[in-house]
């Protein structure tokens, strides 16, 4: 049976905090990493004064947080909505979209967008789910924007399958971690893909415009 997703995120967003923090503290998967990844990712974007930003699953704000105080406009969509009310308490300046992703878009005008960021958050596509997000997402960036994705992720399919097989009995199979090969073989024709690895599971991909 197919597994909601939102209502999911609904129960979980009271103790999702503390449950990132556990598994981040063993350095386990799937969150081990998760501090080194959202900090890269917000050093990325403030270092080139990306001003507008969107994060797609903004979950409970921990991310978008520390862009927000160094004083970037946050729009955040996320289709939980007690995940929002979380972010929304840390954020009250931002601005949220409670809808899927792909919904999301039409809220957006062309060429208006900076930067677009995912922290473990895309992995819920489908690879193919992805691609065709990521190219409808081309549209609404500025000359010079950046999609930024932290997450579960190796450089290729053969390193992801060896993580899976060294986390076997606790991976989680409805989840599509990317890697760096097959992102740059699906959209080299639009972006230039650069990967930096945040820990033994995760790490972080730049699409650039
Ligand atoms: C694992 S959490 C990550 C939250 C946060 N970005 C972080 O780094 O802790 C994934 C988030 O994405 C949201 N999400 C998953 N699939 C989604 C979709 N198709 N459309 C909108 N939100 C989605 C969930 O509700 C959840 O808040």
């Amino acid at each position: 049976m197919k597994r909601d997703n939102k209502k999911l995120f609904n129960e979980w967003a009271s103790t999702y905090n503390k449950d990132v923090k556990k598994t981040y503290l063993n350095n386990d998967y799937p969150f081990c990493g998760y501090l080194e990844t959202l900090n890269l990712i917000t050093d990325y974007v403030h270092e080139h004064n990306h001003h507008t930003v969107v994060e797609m699953g903004i979950g409970t704000g921990a991310l978008s947080k520390k862009l927000y105080d160094k004083g970037h406009f946050i729009i955040g969509v996320d289709f939980s909505t007690k995940m929002i009310d979380h972010a929304f308490e840390l954020m009250p300046d931002a601005k949220f979209i409670n809808t899927d992703f792909k919904s999301s878009i039409q809220y957006m005008n062309n060429d208006s967008i900076d930067c677009f960021i995912f922290s473990y958050a895309i992995h819920h596509l489908s690879s193919y789910g992805q691609y065709s997000l990521l190219r409808l997402l081309d549209y609404k960036l500025k000359k010079g924007g950046v999609i930024i994705i932290g997450d579960v992720m190796r450089n290729s399919p053969q390193e992801l399958r060896q993580l899976e097989k060294r986390y076997k009995d606790i991976w989680d199979t409805d989840e599509h971690y990317p890697t760096q090969e097959d992102y740059r073989k699906n959209l080299y024709d639009i972006y230039k893909v650069s990967y930096v690895e945040t820990s033994h599971c995760a790490g972080v991909i730049v699409l650039e415009k």
